[in-house]
């Protein structure tokens, strides 16, 4: 048994981090089944020998996650050294992990030496008004061996910094994107290595999301009017002496070659460019109160995708196909004539002719221009990002090559967590498509497309979506952000805005409402959500009032009590069932508001319980029960049917448990009927989608739910893929049968809402779920189905892999499972007789099972069907009516049923 990772705050050495919010997870790995931690041993130093203990943790607990420091006040700028040993319920004993570090950063704004700088010339490009990215300039010298030295810098815009021409770490767009009046990040990066005699540290701003191009108004300065940076060089000498240097009115400006830089609207370069120094920078009285370390995961370049063709379309434009919608920029090395420009347009799409369509990019320009030097030349962006997998190359020399060319991705540097594999190729293409969709848009925050002029934290999208980003990533410290950023946002009413970093400022469709069910609904969902997966009661406290103020808001909104039935409701986004015309489905919109308001009223009473407040316990549940009976006297008829007769409706309600107690069949039914009405399709939107499957599945219609999942025309998933998708589109018919496009106005091919249905992909086909919060307990309960041979479904939990595979071959299912040391889980074999996997059906009469034992393997024995369960199982096998349930501890396992000739 040992340690294989200590990591702090879900990262590993972090620096420049928080005193606040500070955790410890470590990982167990062990070759013995059943480790569960009895005892740990973990402790926080100054010195990597352990000899300064500051914190000493001894503890008979399980606990090996989310572990938060306690110990005496940290200080700022300091090293930290953090080990932990465990001991199991066996007696085995760890030995130390190996040694991890963090460090604090700046704690308080009297540490901040620099000031806010800003360019003495600001220049604006009078076209679009936009300003032109400027740079600072600060030279110093080091003439001592150095023991460490940092940089802290943060900007009101957004900034790349370099020291002697080399990139100061791997990041891009930072500070990253809040409400900048609030909270604005800084960055700590160690430049102890890049340093020589003679320094120079330039950083460059751009406008970024703080004064550039946002929404889709063409508005622009959402922030504020001109840009600035902050910067502090610390370097702590051998011999103990220290050096600041803090960006001042001493630092000048240094002329750069970039004309513009924007998100949505691309850059313009000038690679001719001779840098020449200006006058000094500007100092300007901005506040250094707002500065924070970050705390999620920074953007970086992740992978690089070649192009797959250079091709004339039938217009005659030359375009690149990087073969995969993806977002970030293209790289290029390129030589023409000195003083030439080129130019590259992102697209997402060819049209039904095979031409380069761009029009519902909307009015991000996503242009990236060039002047060249005649040289050979490599073309690269900073300041923008893209949504595309088509590129235009305007005015490229004509021996231009595909090879020349490189896509860069750019996203949130969370880790991947998940896998999901199937038998089925269209399945997995989906499940990629799913993955690039979240690649795609988390870019700091959740957005709801990266493309065109929105590329915004729209509520609803990321709360639809947020289980399935986390099977897939790391979502901890990215949406533990993000909440913050929502915490910024909720007025002082409760309203939980449309968008988060509040941007629209209620500005969206003409101020009717300033927020809309299951789009504010993000503020106790997502929460809650991240309890389930992450299991850390400090997220449920740290929103607790958010959750709380947005339930007491809708408390009072409605004309009826306990019903909300006023103000704009999105309702069910994009439903099929819409009326021409609109965006919103059919689905009764008061009867999706009042669910959500009965939902998230639940989700506070559960939170209030696990927090320990009881009082509150009882006041949300109340609410809770209320919402539920007046829905009944308001949405059922006295015979318990829906008045909404839609998809959507009876998604709602079940998936709610809404429904008066005894109309539930008659609900599943008329969902059924509904679904075989649109000859097994769905016609749902943004809330019926996600949930459709799962209320088949639970409720006795898994095998309609399958059918839907691989369902080819439209509307469906695959549809999508046999189309040709590599992201999930915002529309079913984004793309319709005959090729034409749904439309301009609205028609992202890169929108992941709709991929919401990767989380029941997992929990479904692979079957994983968390039985306790976090996994320490989990449920792995895959339901088969004929069409699939295979399936394999892998996600790092905090504790290590959990996994669920399963195939069929030559007569035998097999089931392998892994289940991660400190954990147990509860694996649920299907009832022999539902199995439809091999060509005749299984008549299973139940019988009550039985274990024999046989040279090292258990046989259960039921009748019609053994089971060989190839390692000892820790805890005995139950049978439960429909249901095979085995408990093990952590180890690997597999179970193997004979599918013999017994039928
Ligand atoms: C966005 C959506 C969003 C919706 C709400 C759209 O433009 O792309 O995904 O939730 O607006 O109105």
């Amino acid at each position: 048994m040992k340690i294989t990772r200590l990591l702090i705050n879900h990262m590993q050495q972090p620096i420049g981090i928080s005193d606040k919010e500070l955790t410890f997870t470590w990982l167990i790995e062990s070759d013995i089944r059943n480790t569960k931690q009895k005892r740990y041993d973990l402790q926080v130093a100054l010195d990597d020998q352990f000899e300064q203990v500051i914190w000493h943790q001894n503890e008979w607990s399980q606990q090996s996650t989310n572990l938060a420091y306690q110990g005496p006040d940290l200080v700022a700028k300091t090293i930290y050294f953090v080990r932990v040993k465990v001991e199991d319920f066996a007696g085995n004993e760890s030995v130390w992990s190996e040694t991890a570090t963090f460090e604090t950063g700046l704690l308080d704004s009297d540490q901040w030496k620099g000031q806010w700088v800003t360019t003495a010339n600001q220049v604006i490009n009078q076209k679009d008004q936009s300003f032109k990215p400027f740079t600072g300039l600060k030279y110093f010298s080091v003439d001592k061996p150095v023991k460490k030295a940092r940089l802290y810098v943060s900007a009101y815009g957004i900034y790349s910094a370099y020291l002697n021409q080399e990139k100061i770490g791997a990041d891009y767009f930072t500070p990253g994107w809040t409400d900048y009046h609030r909270r604005l990040q800084y960055q700590t990066y160690d430049i102890t290595e890049a340093l020589a005699f003679e320094n120079t540290l330039t950083v460059t701003v751009a406008e970024g999301w703080y004064s550039g191009y946002l929404g889709w108004e063409k508005k622009k300065d959402t922030y504020g009017n001109f840009n600035a940076f902050i910067a502090q060089i610390e370097i702590e000498y051998e011999d103990g002496e220290q050096a600041i240097y803090g960006s001042d009115g001493s630092w000048s400006e240094l002329s750069n070659h970039w004309l513009k830089a924007d998100l949505y609207n691309g850059e313009i370069q000038d690679l001719t460019h001779q840098s020449q120094t200006l006058a000094p920078l500007q100092v300007v009285s901005m506040t250094k109160e707002v500065l924070i370390p970050q705390i999620n995961e920074p953007v970086q370049k992740q992978e690089e995708i070649q192009p797959v063709a250079l091709f004339k379309d039938p217009a005659g434009r030359l375009i690149l196909d990087l073969g995969q919608n993806m977002v970030g920029w293209v790289k290029c090395r390129v030589q023409g004539e000195a003083g030439q420009m080129v130019t590259l347009v992102h697209g997402e799409i060819l049209d039904k002719d095979g031409n380069f369509y761009r029009d519902n990019i909307r009015d991000a320009q996503q242009k990236d221009q060039f002047i060249l030097t005649g040289e050979i030349d490599t073309l690269e962006p900073n300041f923008t990002f893209h949504g595309f997998r088509y590129v235009e190359l305007i005015n490229f020399p004509e021996t231009i090559k595909k090879e020349d060319f490189v896509g860069i991705v750019l996203h949130s540097a969370m880790p991947e967590t998940g896998y999901f594999e199937t038998s089925d190729p269209l399945l997995n293409q989906l499940q990629h498509n799913i993955l690039w969709g979240q690649k795609g848009n988390f870019l700091d925050v959740p957005t709801d497309c990266p493309q065109r002029d929105e590329r915004l934290g729209w509520t609803a999208d990321a709360q639809i979506f947020f289980p399935t980003a986390s099977f897939n990533m790391n979502t901890y410290n990215f949406f533990r952000k993000w909440l913050k950023d929502l915490r910024d946002a909720q007025l002082e009413s409760g309203e939980v805005p449309f968008v988060v970093p509040d941007v629209l400022k209620g500005v969206f469709a003409n101020n009717a409402s300033k927020t809309t069910a299951v789009w504010g609904d993000a503020a106790t969902i997502i929460p809650w959500e991240m309890y389930q997966r992450f299991g850390d009661k400090a997220i449920l406290q740290e929103n607790y009032e958010t959750m709380k103020r947005w339930v007491d808001y809708i408390c009072g909104q409605g004309a009826e009590e306990f019903i909300w039935d006023t103000g704009m409701q999105l309702g069910d986004w994009l439903a099929l069932d819409a009326e021409e015309g609109s965006f919103s489905g059919a689905t009764d919109e008061a009867l999706i508001a009042t669910s959500y308001f009965a939902y998230s009223a639940e989700i506070v009473a559960k939170t209030a319980k696990v927090l320990g407040k009881h009082q509150d316990y009882k006041v949300y549940q109340q609410v809770h029960d209320n919402v539920k009976e007046k829905m009944h006297e308001r949405f059922f008829t006295p015979a318990g049917q829906l008045i909404s007769d839609t998809q959507t409706a009876h998604i709602i309600v079940l998936l709610f448990h809404l429904y008066p107690i005894d109309a539930k069949d008659k609900l599943v039914q008329r969902l059924i009927e509904l679904i075989e009405l649109k000859e097994k399709h769905l016609d749902t939107g943004f809330v019926g989608s996600p949930y459709i499957c799962q209320v088949l599945a639970e409720n006795g219609a898994i095998d309609l739910a399958y059918h839907l999942l691989f369902n080819r025309d439209l509307p469906s998933w695959l549809y999508q893929v046999e189309k040709g998708a590599t992201t999930v589109w915002e529309h079913w018919d984004g793309i319709k049968a005959d090729g034409s496009f749904w439309d301009e106005g609205m028609n992202s091919f890169n929108h992941y809402a709709y991929g919401s249905i990767g989380a029941w992909m997992y929990e479904t086909i692979g079957g994983i779920k968390p039985k306790t919060p976090g996994y320490q307990q989990s449920i792995i309960a895959p339901k088969l189905n004929q069409q699939l041979t295979q399936a394999t479904t892998r996600f790092k939990t905090l504790y290590g892999d959990l996994e669920s595979a399963w195939s069929v071959k030559d007569n035998e299912l097999t089931f392998a499972v892994k289940v991660p040391a400190n954990t147990e889980a509860e694996i649920v074999l299907p009832k022999v007789s539902n199995l439809m996997l091999v060509q005749r059906e299984i008549e299973a009469s139940w019988q009550p099972i039985h274990v024999g034992e046989q040279t090292g393997e258990s046989i259960v024995d039921l009748g019609i069907a053994r089971f060989k369960v190839h390692q000892e199982l820790s805890k005995p096998v139950h049978c439960q009516k429909d249901e095979l349930l085995v408990f093990v501890g952590s180890g690997q396992y597999e179970i193997t049923y004979q599918l013999g000739n017994e039928a």
